[in-house]
């Protein structure tokens, strides 16, 4: 009875990916997982299950991510597209992601984030952007993701400076003197707790910036150029 039993779901969960599209190239598995990775694919797939939770992009060609690309994945929870070459997102791409809580960018070939790059993603708890080695950050592109938790950004090009808080609702695109902004106007990231900046610029690193990340667990600066740490640095850092 009970061998009957499994024969019967194997046969019905078989038959239900057999029945339910699934892009070419992909393979769409139990807990809405969708796993498209190493298949030589050079564009993000059309077609994915709306209810997609999971998509796997790695080790493919990817060069461009397009703004309608993710457009319907409104269920999105986790999405890798590592070791991909991806060198361009374009802005909005992410709009449409707000469930979305860890992505994965390693090893790929991006040149910049900007605030239009990230924008939509009002869950992301982690974000890995590891070995970008020509990845720079524009102002105000930490603003818009204040639910951050854990920023792995190793072995990129980003200067990690109090205009990356900026909050771009009010600063845009402009880059003022800083001294001269009002305390206000920079974004606390309250929830990071991991920093990862390994051979990063991470020079500029100091008071100021630590007080704007207070919750702050771990804190990776190996192989960075900061050359001295003031006295009052940490002194806010509770954790
Ligand atoms: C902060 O870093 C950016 C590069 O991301 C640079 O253009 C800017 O001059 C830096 N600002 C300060 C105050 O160091
Ligand atoms: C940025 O500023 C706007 C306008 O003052 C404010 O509504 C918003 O909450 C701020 N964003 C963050 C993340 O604090």
């Amino acid at each position: 009875m009970f061998h009957k039993l499994v024969t019967l779901c194997t046969l019905a969960a078989v038959l239900c990916e057999v029945l339910s599209t699934c892009p070419r190239y992909c393979r769409c598995l139990h807990g809405n997982q969708v796993e498209c990775s190493s298949s030589q694919l050079i564009r993000v797939p059309v077609g994915l299950p709306d209810d997609t939770e999971k998509l796997f992009l790695d080790g493919n060609n990817i060069a461009v991510v397009y703004a309608e690309d993710f457009r319907l994945l409104t269920n999105l929870k986790f999405l890798t597209i590592a070791n991909s070459h991806v060198s361009e997102i374009q802005d909005g791409s992410f709009d449409a992601l707000s469930q979305l809580e860890e992505l994965n960018l390693n090893m790929n070939s991006l040149r910049l984030i900007k605030p239009a790059t990230l924008s939509g993603l009002s869950s992301l708890k982690i974000m890995r952007i590891d070995q970008n080695h020509a990845l720079r950050m524009a102002p105000c592109t930490l603003s818009v993701i204040p639910t951050i938790e854990s920023l792995n950004a190793d072995l990129t090009r980003i200067t990690f400076n109090a205009s990356l808080f900026l909050n771009a609702s009010i600063h845009h695109v402009t880059t003022p003197d800083l001294s001269a902004v009002p305390e206000e106007d920079f974004v606390s990231l309250d929830s990071l707790k991991y920093l990862r900046l390994e051979r990063a610029d991470a020079s500029a690193i100091n008071y100021r910036i630590m007080s704007l990340m207070p919750n702050i667990v771990s804190l990776n600066l190996q192989s960075t150029a900061i050359q001295s740490i003031e006295d009052r640095m940490f002194r806010k850092i509770g954790f």
